[in-house]
């Protein structure tokens, strides 16, 4: 999720975290999307791919960036609703968990058809980029914590820290994925 929460929260009575919600599990997930993103880095490196095999990928890479980046877009446009009273807080975490999934799979998708166009990691672009994923995906999974805790939340009026979180979660989101956006193309025509 992006943003913060607002007056008319979903949740009743504070649960415990349930498993997606614990920093235990965002540690775990951290550790296995590092590995999954290096694996791909590694094979990359070792693969080859003719130019019909390289344009369906960088279709599929531009395929799965409308797909992900374009959820992220829809939660924090949603998000945005919210804080201008537009939908209520309830509406805006509805959206942001029913959209985790093409998110994800967008990633993901990313991901591997990255690694099939063969990145040039020694190029220092290439690197930030990289990097910026890395970041992204694990600001991703931090912020199912502050969803879990936000739908927890029933006061009137959410606390400062919550709003804090939110608003740099979603700054933090929206830089790394403009930045991949730019360097992707930037590596393209340059
Ligand atoms: C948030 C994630 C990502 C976004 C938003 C993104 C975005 C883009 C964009 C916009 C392009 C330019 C396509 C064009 O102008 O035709 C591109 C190209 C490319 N991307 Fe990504 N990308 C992401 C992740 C990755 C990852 C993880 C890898 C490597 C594993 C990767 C490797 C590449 C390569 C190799 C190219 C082609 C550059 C060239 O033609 O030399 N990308 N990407």
């Amino acid at each position: 999720m992006s943003s913060p929460s607002a007056p008319t929260a979903t949740a009743g009575p504070a649960s415990p975290l349930r498993p997606h919600g614990s920093w235990w599990t965002v540690g775990a997930a951290a550790l296995l999307a590092g590995a999954a993103l290096a694996s791909a880095l590694w094979i990359s490196a070792h693969l080859h791919p003719d130019p019909a095999l390289h344009a369906t990928a960088l279709f599929l890479h531009l395929a799965s960036m409308v797909l992900g980046f374009g959820a992220v877009l829809v939660v924090d446009y949603y998000a945005l609703l919210w804080l201008t009273s537009r939908c209520s807080l309830a509406e805006a975490l509805t959206t942001a968990g029913r959209l985790h999934a093409p998110v994800w799979a967008g990633l993901a998708g990313l991901v591997v058809t990255g690694a099939v166009l063969h990145p040039d990691l020694d190029s220092s672009l290439t690197r930030t980029k990289l990097a910026l994923v890395l970041l992204l995906t694990l600001n991703g999974l931090q912020a199912r914590v502050l969803t879990h805790r936000l739908t927890r939340h029933s006061a009137p009026a959410l606390p400062p820290r919550l709003l804090a979180w939110g608003a740099v979660t979603a700054t933090l989101s929206q830089l790394c994925w403009w930045g991949a956006v730019t360097i992707g193309f930037l590596n393209t025509h340059h």
